[in-house]
């Protein structure tokens, strides 16, 4: 089998629409239990997020309860722990960066293209999750593309449309490093969901800022999601950060594609000020002062386990 397959017509929905994919990678020795012990003490401390799985969709950011554990323990004790931990960034690491460059590759072969780069894929990255059973991560999106690979375990993914305003209105699109992912939900939400029950060997393709929320089943479980950008997610990337910081500045924006001119000023800014900060976000210590000098202590949210000391 191929690492990525996609049934045929699927790619007709690619990128717009989620679709069920199936996979090769359940069973490889870089995501086992043990060697994902060994990675989440290798990543830098903010890659690593962790906490009670014993969570909500609706889950309020300010009431996710802490575990006392280290990251290694928590992968270790995941069938008891009742935890959740997200391996952040994973591409960093030489062996799991050349799996996942692969394994984007060959999704993108099976999409029809010639590889990842020939089909616009850029900053390709691997996030690794470990949860325990009866975990739920709520309900959130991510501003990139995402092959959904699940690897151990029971778990359900609940989607919903993210061209629906009702579900998430603009201004919680918008975005800035260290705004904690949780969005409002509420039980009437499920009605309009896509629900994707996988076991291992399943995934998904989920498009760009599709919300969702999952829950592990009565076992623990790993997934892996293989994300990365169009040219398209990366100026609505700009332009959602520059809105949001906007916003704080008590200038709200108007939507994203209503002025391109204006759009395309605020992405040329917001591409010139990355050029300065990005050669500083390489160290942890300068990426976490950053977080704080303009967002506030509280984007610093994921440090508050036992090893912060
Ligand atoms: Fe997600």
């Amino acid at each position: 089998m191929t690492v990525i397959a996609i049934e045929r017509g699927a790619e007709s929905r690619f990128p717009d629409e989620p679709f069920a994919i199936r996979h090769g990678l359940s069973g490889h020795h870089l995501l086992s239990l043990d060697a994902l012990a060994v990675l989440a003490g290798r990543l830098d401390r903010d890659r690593v997020e962790f906490n009670s799985g014993k969570l909500k969709p609706d889950q309020l950011p300010e009431d996710v309860p802490a575990l006392d554990l280290t990251p290694a323990e928590v992968v270790r004790k995941i069938e008891t722990a009742d935890a959740w931990m997200v391996l952040k960034n994973v591409e960093e690491i030489p062996e799991y960066r050349a799996l996942i460059a692969g394994a984007l590759d060959d999704a993108a072969k099976a999409l029809g293209r010639k590889g990842a780069s020939a089909a616009g894929m850029r900053d390709f990255q691997g996030f690794i999750f470990v949860a325990s059973a009866n975990a739920v991560t709520p309900f959130h999106m991510d501003y990139e593309e995402n092959f959904f690979v699940h690897l151990a375990g029971p778990k359900a993914m609940h989607v919903f449309d993210n061209r629906d305003r009702s579900l998430v209105p603009e201004e919680e699109m918008e975005v800035y490093p260290g705004k904690h992912r949780n969005l409002r939900y509420r039980e009437d939400f499920e009605a309009k969901a896509r629900v994707f029950e996988m076991l291992p060997g399943d995934g998904l393709f989920l498009p760009y800022t599709w919300p969702h929320w999952v829950r592990t089943g009565d076992r623990y479980a790993i997934s892996m999601a293989i994300t990365w950008k169009s040219k398209r997610d990366v100026r609505l990337n700009g332009l959602y950060f520059v809105n949001a910081v906007m916003r704080k500045m008590k200038l709200p924006q108007p939507v994203p594609g209503r002025h391109p001119w204006y759009d395309g000023i605020k992405v040329a800014a917001y591409s010139a000020a990355r050029m300065v900060v990005e050669p500083l976000r390489r160290s942890e210590s300068m990426r976490r002062r950053l977080r704080a000098v303009f967002f506030g202590r509280k984007a610093n949210y994921y440090y508050r386990e036992k090893t912060e000391g």
